[in-house]
């Protein structure tokens, strides 16, 4: 096991200066190898984040801010073959890095927010000697954007272990696809929370639902609550419902890829279906994100941009062919539920319950609603 740091892993470094380069860890290949994949282009990030080598909203925020850096010297992205010498140079490249990054993956709202506050950096910075000048500022920035968001994570585990401990000491949790260290800048969103708990001595036992087509459930989140001792067990995505029915869990909590002003949420495929079972069988539902996930510019979930993923996610696995060729497949990443079915949303600033458009803005923008 490659560990190289006293949090266990990297998911995200960067090493060296202006002129550096960000290193991955490749989660395609977990939980078989740890590997990590070094990102010296702007096209080597938006591969990876295309590719989920970097995946959950937080981490590709975090993998588009440093991608900008590699923007400010990337000859690509001015398009002539020249380097990036000048400062203005720089700030264009950097200008199309950040384009060219916002057309990696649609749903997750933290991408374009980190890539807006490199685009606010980038307007300030034309008065330097260089690109690398440049290239250094930006950098500030996007360490500043992921040391921010390792403290969002430690408080929203803060607030929910607060919320949850309640449950009992030994509560069951159903939760679904990866939102732990993998997917952010620290311990995560709704894994924090399970982390959380766990070091207060309480021992929640997680169901981890595998999470189809690409098993972030089974892949990622049972390895690391099992690195961090946590006990889990992992469960196909059917058989929550069961599992709800049967009272042997007193929670689902899940994160989230974007948040709507009232609450409405997009997160993986099956994250809808897992809230309308804890309706039904009375289990409280939660929602664990950072505010930078919420989208106040939209209302309804019926707004958010859902991506198509390719058809062989589905009509292959195990690196064969198991549906039949020339079959019509349909294959959203992402569902929305409606804030209706959701009990709290927790973040890094106190939980929003009940969830509300009033509430949402009140905590996400308090400005807003003085
Ligand atoms: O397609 P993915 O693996 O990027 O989807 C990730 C999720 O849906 C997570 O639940 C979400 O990003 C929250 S991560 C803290």
């Amino acid at each position: 096991m490659n560990r190289n740091n006293s949090d266990g892993f990297e998911t995200l470094s960067w090493t060296g200066a202006g002129d550096g380069f960000l290193t991955l860890l490749d989660q395609t290949r977990l939980p078989n190898e740890v590997t990590f994949v070094n990102c010296d282009s702007v096209e080597d990030v938006w591969q990876a984040i295309k590719r989920l080598a970097v995946r959950g909203a937080p981490a590709i925020g975090i993998a588009a801010a440093y991608g900008v850096v590699l923007g400010a010297r990337d000859e690509k992205m001015l398009g002539s073959g020249d380097s990036p010498k000048t400062a203005e140079q720089g700030c264009r490249a950097a200008l199309a890095a950040c384009d060219h990054l916002a057309t990696s993956r649609p749903t997750a709202v933290n991408l374009f927010w980190a890539l807006d506050r490199m685009r606010g950096v980038i307007a300030t910075v034309g008065e330097e000697p260089s690109a690398g000048r440049v290239a250094e500022r930006l950098l500030a920035e996007a360490v500043a954007i992921h040391e921010a968001d390792r403290a969002q994570c430690a408080a929203i585990g803060r607030y929910g272990a607060d919320l949850l401990e309640t449950l009992g000491p030994t509560m069951g949790i159903v939760t679904h696809c990866n939102t732990g260290m993998l997917a952010t800048g620290g311990d995560g969103t709704a894994l924090a929370v399970l982390f959380a708990l766990n070091e207060r001595g309480m021992q929640p036992h997680v169901y981890a639902d595998e999470t189809r087509p690409l098993l972030q459930g089974a892949r990622l989140t049972a390895w690391e609550l099992m690195e961090r001792g946590v006990h889990v067990t992992l469960i196909c995505d059917s058989m929550a419902a069961p599992l709800l029915r049967d009272g042997k869990a007193q929670a689902v909590i899940v994160g989230a890829d974007r948040i709507t002003a009232r609450g409405d949420t997009a997160n993986k495929i099956g994250t809808y279906g897992l809230a309308v079972q804890a309706k039904h069988h009375g289990v409280p539902f939660y929602v664990a994100a950072p505010t930078t996930t919420f989208d106040l510019s939209i209302t309804s979930g019926d707004e958010i941009p859902i991506e198509q993923r390719a058809p062989e996610e589905i009509t292959e696995a195990f690196g064969r062919r198991t549906a039949p060729e020339g079959v019509e497949v349909d294959n959203p990443a992402f569902d929305v539920t409606p804030a209706e079915l959701i009990t709290a949303i927790i973040t890094e600033r106190g939980v929003i319950e009940p969830v509300s458009e009033e509430a949402v803005r009140a905590m996400v923008d308090p400005e807003s609603t003085q």
